[in-house]
């Protein structure tokens, strides 16, 4: 007897996501020519920042070698990307989330290039073609060089040139779309850049921190109405990094307390202040932390993804819960994903995600759509090459060729039958 009953509803979107500097090649904005300084200093030093890590022996020639810091051609994701569509169609994927390059779009103040307008517009055309719903992610971390050299989102008056670009983007590409994300992560951008001094323009301070977290609430805000005004049936969101945080000691009184703050200003602070201006709550998750004491993480040794992150993917289930009961809106799983060169827990995780989807419908929730991260193996920001995010293998050294993981291969199988 077949007792099976349909959970993901019909037009539930399956898709990947990638973003423009981590695949396209030769992008020239603020990442590029931080990457060229600091690449040699970065291979230096990676022993010293990774050898921790499990898998340090099988990554060491590349985390030691300059080049691997650098983006450079990408994976040619700009001239390839109808092949690479080809594939997801493949993978029977039926949504693919990508990011415009501003640098591209706006490579001198106020200045637009026609014939990157034009790609994209093609882009989502091809994509369209096929039968894959194109989710446009209007900023993903990476800005014009004159953008930044006038502070960036650390002046209150530069936001009117992310608006003015949201504009063009409006009038240019919302025509065919109907989902843009304004905004990829802003928790992580903020403390990374500002907070941490991981990333450019490497500031570690808590006041710079707070005005450009403050500063992209009142960016993602203005995008919201300017996109609306131009199409008020687009649906808008953006995706943000949310956590599955918990007490390592339940009922632990500082453990709790821990668990209570990080909650609150890692995933809720940014959505509550911008609650009214989303159509849809856009999650990436990839972490299950577990608090303790004063804001100590610690979290089990085991099993850990290349990059010696903890991984638990049926997190994903109550992180999906609390979400909902804040927000009563539709959600998108819109970054999903781990580094794992040899696949030998790719496919193990996205069980455990489908899974763990499954359970949050069959509760009520209005889930609509999954993005794995990534599509294809990247540009891993700081890390460089090394890390393998990709459903599809890429063969940098060997013409960028494109190779299905054998994961990739099941979740297609896996998505027929849902
Ligand atoms: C980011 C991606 C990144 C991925 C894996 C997300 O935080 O949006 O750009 O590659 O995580 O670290």
């Amino acid at each position: 007897m077949d007792n099976t009953v349909r959970v993901f509803p019909k037009d539930f979107f399956w898709g990947a996501s990638t973003a423009a500097h981590q695949v396209e090649g030769n992008t020239v904005n603020q990442w590029t020519v931080w990457e060229l300084a600091h690449a040699k200093e970065l291979a230096q030093t990676a022993h010293q920042r990774l050898g921790w890590m499990p898998v340090w022996r099988q990554i060491k020639d590349r985390a030691e070698d300059p080049n691997n810091y650098v983006s450079g051609k990408g994976v040619d994701h700009y001239r390839r990307y109808k092949e690479d569509f080809d594939l997801a169609k493949k993978l029977n994927l039926s949504a693919l989330r990508f990011s415009v390059e501003w640098s591209r779009i706006e490579p001198e103040e106020g200045v637009w290039d026609a014939a990157a307008i034009n790609h994209y517009r093609t882009y989502i055309q091809e994509l369209r073609k096929r039968g894959i719903e194109p989710f446009l992610n209007i900023w993903h971390w990476t800005m014009p060089t004159w953008f930044t050299d006038k502070g960036g989102f650390s002046k209150a008056a530069n936001i009117a040139y992310y608006e003015r670009f949201v504009e063009k983007i409006a009038e240019e590409l919302i025509e065919d779309l109907s989902y843009v994300i304004t905004i990829n992560e802003p928790n992580v951008y903020a403390v990374k850049g500002y907070l941490q001094g991981e990333w450019p323009p490497q500031e570690k301070n808590g006041l710079s921190f707070l005005i450009v977290y403050w500063h992209l609430v009142r960016a993602h805000r203005r995008a919201y109405k300017i996109l609306k005004n131009v199409k008020p049936s687009l649906q808008v969101g953006l995706a943000a990094q949310l956590a599955n945080i918990q007490a390592k000691r339940p009922h632990n009184f500082f453990d709790e307390l821990s668990t209570k703050y990080m909650r609150y200003f890692w995933n809720w602070w940014f959505l509550r202040r911008t609650r009214k201006q989303q159509d849809f709550i856009g999650i990436n998750y990839y972490f299950t932390d577990y608090y303790t004491g004063l804001l100590r993480r610690e979290n089990p040794k085991v099993p850990v993804s290349d990059m010696g992150w903890y991984m638990e993917p049926e997190g994903l289930y109550p992180l999906i819960l609390r979400t909902w009961s804040r927000f009563k809106k539709p959600i998108f799983i819109t970054e999903n994903g781990l580094a794992d060169d040899n696949d030998s827990y790719r496919r193990w995780w996205i069980e455990e995600t489908i899974i763990a989807m499954e359970k949050a419908i069959s509760e009520g929730v209005n889930l609509v759509g999954y993005f794995h991260w990534s599509l294809l193996d990247n540009f891993e920001w700081a890390y460089g090459w090394w890390p393998r995010f990709g459903l599809i293998e890429v063969n940098r050294e060997k013409n960028c060729e494109r190779t299905i993981r054998a994961s990739a291969r099941w979740f297609a199988k896996k998505i027929e039958t849902l």
